[in-house]
Order: C-alpha cells, then structure tokens, then sequence
C-alpha cells in the first residue's frame, strides 16, 4: 500500500503544487490534490480547510498546503485542532519541522523566491525522522493550548 499526501492550494501556488504532486507521486506517494488548477481567485482559509478536514480522517502521512506566500494558509490550517502546519522556507527549517515539531502539515509559498529548490525542502521533510522525548513534552503542550 502506498503512502498518501493530501494537498491543496488556491490561486497563488498552481505551478508549485503541480510540480509537488509530481515530484510525490515520482516519489512513490500517492497524492490526494484537492487544490485547483486555474487563476481564478478563491479564499485559501477554505483550500486551508479543506486539505486539514481531509487529513484528520487519517490515513495520510501528512498534507500540503499552498498559497502566494504560503503565511495566510499555514495561519487557516494552524486553528484547526489536531494540525500542525510548518510553514517552510529551507531545508533546514523542513527537517526540524520533522525532527522536533513532528508538523502534519506543511506549507509553501508560489510566489516566493526560494534560496533552494521546494522539492529538495519537502525532502528534507520526507527524509527526516521525529525525534520524541522532549521534544514530544513540548508538542504535547503545544496541543493542549489548542484548549
Ligand atoms: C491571494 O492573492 C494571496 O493573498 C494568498 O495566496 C496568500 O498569499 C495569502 O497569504
């Protein structure tokens, strides 16, 4: 059985999720896009909710979101409860979102001008491993602020 990534994105990120879902299914997963595929402006607060919603029924290893900037959908899915969306900007950030935050969703920008390649970000991702200890006390109290 192939693992699942769900993702989805508004008007401002239609190339990078394109070139997302790709370089995943390239990579073995299998992509549920719920993103869109033309310019036509829509609220990214509902692509935000629409790929978490689907994420939470389970099943998936974890899901995507994508904006302009990515901010405004990494702040939608952030308060949703049960997701932790890591907005990234390099490798490095990418790994620790793994590593130490254990994030469940990622977000991407399409129209930032990355210092390295997206794909290479969302491998470090992929290819990192969360790390527990305390690193779990620390996201156990992060989910209870959720209240
Ligand atoms: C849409 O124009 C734009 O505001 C959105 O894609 C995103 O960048 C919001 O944070």
């Amino acid at each position: 059985m192939s693992l699942k990534v769900v993702m989805a994105n508004d008007q401002g990120a239609v190339e990078l999720a394109k070139k997302m879902k790709e370089h995943l299914e390239k990579r073995g997963y299998e992509v549920n896009y719920l993103g869109i595929d033309h310019e036509e402006s829509i609220d990214y607060p509902d692509q935000a909710e629409k790929c978490c919603r689907e994420y939470l029924k389970g099943g998936y290893e974890f899901g995507i979101v994508l904006c302009g900037t990515g901010i405004g959908i990494s702040m939608a899915a952030n308060k949703i409860k049960g997701i932790r969306c890591a907005l990234v900007q390099d490798k490095y950030s990418s790994e620790k979102a793994k590593q130490h935050n254990n994030a469940n969703i990622l977000s991407f920008g399409g129209r930032v001008e990355y210092k390295e390649d997206p794909m290479e970000i969302l491998d470090a991702f992929i290819d990192a491993k969360f790390e527990g200890g305390r690193h779990q006390r620390r996201i156990d109290k992060i989910m209870a602020l959720e209240g």
